[in-house]
């Protein structure tokens, strides 16, 4: 594909497998273990939601602790101890293995590469320190400065913000089709990355292209 300039990714289920903290203590946690996993992912994303419409800013960590606790009373309960370990896990998510050799091909081949977050700073630092991908990335942009969450047109602005380029001139990655709705709204040149293999939605709010994986971006063949 002819490289462009500026490739920027969603972290949350885009970069970072927001199901690996559960999966790695599925055997404590027993039959619920997967239901918990998206029930937590489920009321992390509507609390970021109401919590942006109210204007009662909460961080994206505080509410990820919150949506466990909500999603653990609904399966049953967890201890202490495992709440800690699941909230340990999360800030240590595996990345997808398609995720290194991707950053690296699109650098070596001039681009400039980002992530463009709900996850605070803080987060997202260790997360991609602990999946060994601090040096593939050009900067790492969190919403936490605006106190608001995607999909809010701040939030992608943010991107031209720190690049100096216009909105047609990014190329934007994320695996959540609403997160795509909002950055086409805003803008960008959007790629779905369909890892669940999802049916399309928002259809007047379309992504230029859709892969099943981030090794589908380099054999797109985009203008
Ligand atoms: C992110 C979440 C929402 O912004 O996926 O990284």
């Amino acid at each position: 594909m002819p490289v462009r300039q500026l490739y920027v990714f969603d972290a949350y289920g885009t970069l970072f497998d927001v199901h690996s903290a559960v999966a790695r203590h599925a055997g404590e946690i027993g039959p619920q273990a997967a239901a918990l996993s998206d029930l937590w992912r489920t009321k992390q994303l509507e609390y970021t939601w109401v919590r942006s419409l109210s204007w009662r800013y909460c961080d994206f960590g505080s509410l990820t602790e919150q949506a466990l606790d909500y999603a653990a009373a609904r399966c049953g309960g967890i201890g202490t101890d495992l709440r800690a370990k699941l909230l340990e896990a999360y800030s240590r998510l595996d990345a997808f293995a398609d995720v290194g050799p991707t950053l690296d091909a699109l650098r070596a081949q001039g681009a400039k590469t980002a992530i463009l977050s709900n996850g605070t700073h803080a987060m997202l630092e260790t997360a991609t320190r602990s999946a060994g991908l601090e040096n593939r990335l050009d900067a790492i942009l969190s919403v936490d400065v605006l106190r608001v969450y995607k999909t809010t047109p701040a939030a992608y602005a943010l991107v031209g913000g720190h690049f100096g380029l216009p909105p047609a001139e990014v190329t934007f990655l994320s695996s959540n089709r609403w997160d795509i709705a909002g950055a086409a709204a805003f803008g960008f040149r959007c790629i779905w990355v369909n890892r669940m293999g999802l049916p399309e939605e928002y259809a007047e709010l379309a992504p230029e292209a859709v892969v099943r994986s981030l090794d589908g971006l380099l054999a797109l063949d985009l203008a």
